[in-house]
């Protein structure tokens, strides 16, 4: 397990925290708090570019280098940022090319992080003299165990740029795909209003325009941009793994919400680290989701530090309050140790916390650290952190190689979801998001893990698969879905599916497109609710429902064709038409909601799912108590976590082992606010634990 911290040693010297002698004097105490605390990794340097070239070609790594052997003494590691995230001002001022245009055709000037267009040949050659310079001049530092490519790709809205090396490449990207005009007219539907082009280089880039582009040209836009930060991405990656094959490369994601395809990014990685702002959400299954979906980006030849082949990092771990939202609030008491918990539960193997002591300088002097302004080691914060520490120490061994197992997949597609955002929608009140969350929060309050998964994978994994509001739904995906319950599957689709295909085009054969066979229907139409207006449904036995369910946002109206209906709408127009079905095909099943409802609806499903294809709970426990597990060799270790303010009451009818305070627990436990039990297998025997 390794556990540590992001470390800004630029920050700490002369006259900031060294003496006039003794510049760097500050590393010293540092890397000492660092070992009491059980820090065994920092990682460094990812806005370091300044420093490291502060004139073009002239380089000095010598800094980092001290401070590297520094914590070599402390035998602490180190991970490396290329710091390409923050270039230099006599970078922008000397190349203006390289700073982004918007969609408006302004400029986004240099003096912060990110003022960069990726598509820019300078900043690419740039980008490469300085990653090789410090692959050439640190990477055979014996602490060194990782490279982070970069910091926060497509964060501050940088996605997109309208540059014209970004046209050029745009232009170059649409013939690779199209080959002739003609294709592409016919393919993005220049019919339509009839903006067809006539030559290549009067394609237009989405720039800001009186209404809306063309949803086609959009589609490939926001594929184009997804694989022009990818590209940058791997040209660093593929240059480290030339000078520096030993050291594994990994990237700081966040939760999925900038436009980028993150599953295709983590291919370019050995291992997958994140971002968390965990400490700020105060629903957990809401954070469970983003941990679940950052854990399932790679799923296959992870190659970690110190040899591990699964698992994923928390490379930035917020160590107290942000410094963005409108009142950053404290973060109470055990909460970060909760927090860092959940992480672990769910496959975590590296925890670092963002950021070792809040800066004395800088934008973000007020964001939480470890240690405050102060550098004292009396802090609240770093009181906890070292509680965490020593419980990290303890758990390495234990979950060293065990993972984090599966019987249900949410299906996603980054393109579904441009799709969503960025192209007009029959329904603004529909959020593909809360769609995804209410089915998570379902198996979640169930203790039923889960995966993400692409429509690319293998999904004979899995029991059930989920694929909510898949809207735009490729060719290959339906197939890959049919495939899936022909042998045995049971997959769970929605309103909201496949009324687009990949080219934005809309079917003529029916919704959802490329699978009426699949679910036995086809959706005629569909009617989007507004607020404040709901229909129900009206169950037809086969469905053991707890509760009349609303139909809420959007319904559609269903022609059964040879699916079983197990419940109807209740009124309306379409009173009495199908709202919920089943269909077997093949091996399969083939379930679909017509509609959206509440949280009740969806743990009916779940239990629904138990009986149809025996998807089953880790441990049955109250319903706030969060619970997840890490196995190995048929081996688990079970994490109980309480969110809640309030102690729960547990029962254990046989005698249970909590590895981390080495005690067996046996009768009724109350599990203490913010607590956290982690237990061995024989839990899963005689835990039955009653509210
Ligand atoms: C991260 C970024 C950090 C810091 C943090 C603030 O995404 O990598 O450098 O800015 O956000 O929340």
């Amino acid at each position: 397990m390794y556990f540590g911290v992001d470390y800004y040693p630029e920050h700490w010297v002369y006259p900031h925290a060294g003496t006039p002698e003794h510049p760097e004097a500050r590393w010293q105490e540092d890397v000492s708090l660092m070992m009491e605390a059980g820090v065994n990794v920092v990682r460094m340097g990812e806005f370091a570019w300044g420093l490291y070239e502060p004139h073009e070609g002239q380089f000095d790594f010598a800094w980092m280098r001290r401070m590297m052997d520094l914590l070599g003494d402390a035998g602490i590691k180190v991970v490396l940022g290329t710091p390409t995230a923050a270039p230099p001002i006599w970078l922008a001022r000397k190349y203006p090319q390289i700073l982004p245009l918007d969609e408006r055709g302004q400029l986004r000037y240099e003096g912060t992080r990110r003022a960069v267009c990726l598509n820019s040949d300078k900043f690419r050659e740039l980008s490469v003299k300085v990653v090789e310079a410090l692959a050439r001049a640190l990477g055979d530092h014996p602490q060194l165990i990782g490279w982070q490519i970069d910091n926060g790709l497509g964060g501050h809205g940088t996605e997109f740029t309208f540059n014209e090396e970004t046209r050029a490449d745009w232009i170059q990207w649409l013939r690779m795909k199209y080959e002739t005009l003609d294709r592409l007219n016919e393919m993005h539907g220049n019919r339509f209003w009839a903006q067809m082009v006539h030559e290549w280089d009067h394609v237009p880039m989405p720039r800001r325009a009186p209404t809306v582009h063309n949803p086609a040209l959009i589609m490939d836009w926001l594929r184009f941009s997804s694989d022009s930060i990818v590209a940058y991405a791997r040209m660093q990656t593929e240059l480290l793994k030339q000078i520096t094959p030993h050291v594994p490369v990994t990237q700081n994601l966040r939760a999925m919400t900038r436009d980028f395809d993150h599953f295709d990014m983590a291919e370019t990685l050995d291992f997958v680290s994140v971002d968390s702002d965990a400490t700020m959400t105060t629903k957990s299954a809401e954070n469970a989701c983003y941990i679940d979906m950052m854990r399932s980006l790679k799923k296959q030849g992870i190659r970690a530090p110190g040899g591990g082949d699964s698992g994923f990092w928390v490379i930035e771990h917020k160590a107290g309050n942000v410094s963005w939202a409108d009142v950053n609030t404290l973060v109470r008491p055990g909460v970060i140790r909760l927090f860092s918990h959940q992480w672990v539960s769910r496959g975590a193997d590296g925890l670092l916390y963002f950021h070792w002591r809040q800066p004395r300088i800088g934008s973000e002097k007020f964001y939480g650290g470890v240690l405050t302004h102060d550098g004292r080691a009396d802090g609240r914060v770093y009181q906890e952190f070292k509680q965490i520490g020593k419980e990290m120490e303890k758990l390495g061994p234990i979950l060293a190689g065990t993972r984090v197992k599966s019987e249900v997949a949410i299906l996603v597609s980054s393109e579904n979801d441009w799709n969503m955002r960025h192209v007009p929608q029959p329904n603004r009140r529909f959020n593909q998001r809360e769609h995804v969350q209410l089915f998570y929060n379902a198996f979640h309050d169930r203790s039923v893990p889960v995966d993400f998964v692409r429509a690319t994978e293998d999904l004979s994994r899995y029991k059930a698969v989920i694929a909510p509001s898949i809207q735009l739904l490729a060719g290959g995906e339906a197939d890959l879905l049919k495939l899936y319950v022909m042998h045995g599957g049971t997959v769970v689709a929605t309103c909201n599916t496949g009324l687009v295909d990949e080219h934005h085009m809309a079917p003529d054969s029916g919704y959802p497109h490329d699978l009426t066979d699949l679910f036995g229907l086809e959706v005629v139409e569909f009617d989007p609710l507004p607020a404040g207006e709901e229909n129900h449904l009206a169950v037809k036995g086969g469905f053991a429902a707890t509760h009349l369910h609303p139909a809420r946002i959007w319904c559609d109206i269903i022609k059964p064709i040879s699916c079983q209906v197990l419940a109807t709408f209740a009124k309306d127009f379409y009173a009495g038409s199908p709202a919920l079905t089943i269909n077997q095909y093949g091996e399969g099943r083939a379930i679909y909601i017509g509609t959206i409802s509440q949280p009740s609806f969806y743990h009916d499903l779940v239990g629904f799912l138990r009986q149809q294809c025996g998807v089953h709970p880790l441990l049955k426990v109250p319903e706030n108590i969060e619970v997840s597990a890490r196995e190995k060799d048929g081996m688990r270790v079970y994490f109980l976590l309480n969110h809640q303010n309030s102690p729960v009451r547990l029962t254990f009818y046989k005698p249970v082992h909590d590895f981390l305070t080495n005690k067996t627990i046996s009768g009724p436990y109350d599990l203490q606010p913010h607590g956290v039990l982690i237990l061995d297998e024989s839990i899963a025997l005689s835990a039955a634990a009653t509210p």
